[in-house]
């Protein structure tokens, strides 16, 4: 059967990745305790309970209750079927699925992405050939070292030279068997008259864009004198979207998680001479206002992001929503300015590192940023001033998340300003007024399911789960007790059951395994919650004992309402020896329960008692 990818595979490739670093592409997680979390993807809300473990490799959302591992984060979020989700998953991490594992269909998606790959590889050796070794490239290796920069880096970032001629790529790309549809496609060329191929770059310096794996999804082309314009950037291609890159990312990432922090440039050149000068955290946006996706690359490797850009540029609208939509998803954002208006590549050719190093440590956080230029633009003497400094500003502090951070802000700008703190609350406090009479207008915002609150029979089945997937020792125990009919719910006496079951077939199956192998969605969900759900079991005996305590009383519970219904009608029928013969098996269920009860305050021993 085509589409069947084997079992081992599927398990060998969820053992190799980290659900962390995938959901990331979708979530902006940030790091709490051992778990990460984010705002869940699967419903609105606006405080963060979609919970990821790197621990288990699993995820839950404890606002809507979706779970489970990265396969099941894949389908739901993509809408995808299982094997697209594995497919997806292995392309993503460059694994190659046995090929006679794969519809012929999906085979055939997968190898177009790995042609145009290629053909991005052939034409960034082309461009390198040309800078590198060609007569014609000389003007531009003249450029670069003008520039300051030393072979080693050009080489690092795989610097080339597009000749100044028609078609000359696409004719070394034709002759290699790549066709003319693939070239179009792909922005390296386009379709003049009659039909003739020409180059997109031409007479310019190439930047091949590399994605965080190093793969080459487009190119960036500069002149070497001051025609205009001065960049021209590969056109959206099925590989290449600028709003989702970094320019630098694969060569920065190691360096960005190591120090915790990123350096966003505006400017190829900014990166590369970064580099060189070993400050290898710097990565640059390709020429347009930041967006979220790139701010969520970013947050796969740091939470902290300086913007070193040019001072005129910082101040910006499009710039200031740009740092804005980073905040947002949680970064925290510090701006540098570099002394003198000088871009970060003239400041450390002459400058050096050291002095660029120091520069940094003086970066402002944006709020302290932002306050600083407004105080710059209005006279801060005058009452009026300051109103409008403090009502420019009340937009940023009512996004501020951590109340301690706005308390610390608002009381930085009072001081600043030497204006009452109250005076500034009040102004939030009319600014929300504003968003929410504005909102009321516009109606629906998807609110989070509400929670339902645990009962204690619940809590014990939870319990009771996690314990015999932790301890799977307990289980002979709990088989000698009723095994799934101890449990009220059929979702838990599923998880139960198929647990058993496997157990039974002698896997020795890990609790965050068994997932793959719940049919039911409800009891995956369950199941990753129950997961997630922080608490150690120490003393598994003594929780055992409880959990079936409670669970007793629940039973006992249960029965004594169906005796009590059932004895209602007897009363009604007027079978008077019935109703009394249930009413006695009530009292001697009510004494069960009351002794239950009392071994859970006394602290005696259900499993003694019961064998
Ligand atoms: P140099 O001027 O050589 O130092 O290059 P730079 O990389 O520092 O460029 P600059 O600071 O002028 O611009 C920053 C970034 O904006 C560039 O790296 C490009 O990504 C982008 N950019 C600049 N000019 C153009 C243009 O004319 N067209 C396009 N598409 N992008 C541009
Ligand atoms: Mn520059």
């Amino acid at each position: 059967m085509p589409g069947l990818i084997s079992q081992e595979f599927i398990d060998d490739l969820r053992n190799r990745v980290d659900i962390i670093e995938v959901i990331r592409d979708f979530v902006a997680l940030k790091k709490q305790g051992q778990n990460y979390v984010g705002l869940c993807p699967f419903h609105a809300e606006k405080t963060p309970s979609f919970v990821v473990s790197p621990h288990k490799q699993i995820f839950h959302c404890f606002g809507c209750g979706k779970g489970g591992n990265v396969y099941t984060f894949l389908m739901e979020r993509n809408g995808l079927t299982f094997p697209d989700a594995v497919t997806s998953l292995a392309h993503r991490c460059g694994i190659p699925i046995p090929q006679d594992g794969l519809s012929p269909e999906k085979a055939k998606q997968n190898s177009l992405r790995e042609k145009f790959y290629h053909i991005n590889e052939l034409t960034a050796d082309f461009f390198q050939k040309m800078l590198l070794h060609e007569a014609k490239g000389k003007e531009a290796r003249h450029y670069l070292k003008r520039r300051g920069l030393v072979e080693q880096t050009c080489e690092k970032f795989l610097l080339g030279f597009a000749p100044n001629a028609w078609d000359e790529l696409s004719c070394f790309l034709l002759k290699k068997g790549v066709l003319a549809e693939d070239l179009i496609t792909l922005g390296l060329a386009v379709q003049g008259q009659q039909g003739r191929l020409i180059d997109r770059f031409r007479n310019r310096l190439i930047f091949p864009i590399m994605n965080f794996n190093s793969k080459i999804i487009g190119f960036g082309g500069r002149v070497l004198d001051d025609a205009l314009p001065k960049y021209l950037n590969s056109p959206e291609t099925p590989l290449f979207n600028k709003g989702r890159q970094l320019y630098g990312i694969n060569l920065a990432r190691g360096l960005i998680r190591n120090k915790d922090q990123a350096i966003l440039m505006e400017g190829y050149l900014d990166v590369i001479t970064a580099h060189q000068y070993g400050v290898t955290q710097a990565v640059a946006t390709l020429g347009t206002a930041l967006t979220e996706e790139q701010g969520k690359l970013l947050m796969r490797y740091t939470y902290n992001a300086v913007i070193c850009f040019d001072a005129d540029v910082a101040g910006q609208e499009a710039t200031k929503r740009g740092l804005e939509i980073l905040q947002q998803l949680g970064l925290n954002v510090s701006v540098m300015t570099i002394p003198e208006g000088k871009d970060p590549d003239e400041f450390l050719r002459k400058q050096g590192a050291e002095h660029f190093y120091k520069v940094l440590t003086q970066a402002y956080p944006l709020f302290e940023y932002n306050l600083l230029k407004l105080m710059e633009k209005y006279n801060q003497d005058t009452i009026a001033g300051k109103i409008q400094i403090i009502q420019e500003l009340v937009p940023d502090l009512y996004r501020v998340q951590s109340p301690v951070n706005r308390q610390g802000y608002i009381q930085m700008l009072a001081e600043r300003l030497s204006f009452p703190e109250k005076a500034i609350y009040a102004e939030i406090r009319n600014f929300q007024a504003e968003r929410v009479k504005s909102r009321d207008g516009s109606g629906a915002e998807g609110q989070p399911r509400e929670k339902e609150a645990v009962t204690a029979g619940e809590k014990a089945q939870r319990v009771l789960i996690r314990l015999v997937l932790e301890k799977p020792e307990i289980i002979r125990a709990v088989e000698e007790f009723g095994g799934k009919e101890l449990f009220s719910d059929k979702l838990y006496q599923e998880i139960y059951r198929i647990n058993y079951l496997l157990r039974q077939a002698g896997h020795n199956i890990k609790a965050e395994d068994l997932i793959t192998h719940l049919e039911n969605e409800e009891a995956r969900r369950v199941l990753t919650e129950i997961l997630l759900t922080e608490g150690f079991l120490q003393d598994g005996e003594r929780i055992f004992r409880d959990c079936l305590i409670t669970l007793g009383i629940e039973l006992v519970n249960r029965i004594i309402e169906e005796k009590n219904v059932l004895m209602t009608q007897y009363e009604k029928n007027g079978d008077v020896t019935q109703s009394l013969k249930i009413m006695a098996e009530m009292q001697g269920m009510i004494k069960e329960r009351q002794r239950l009860g009392s071994i859970l305050t006394k602290g005696g021993n259900i499993l003694e008692e019961g064998k």
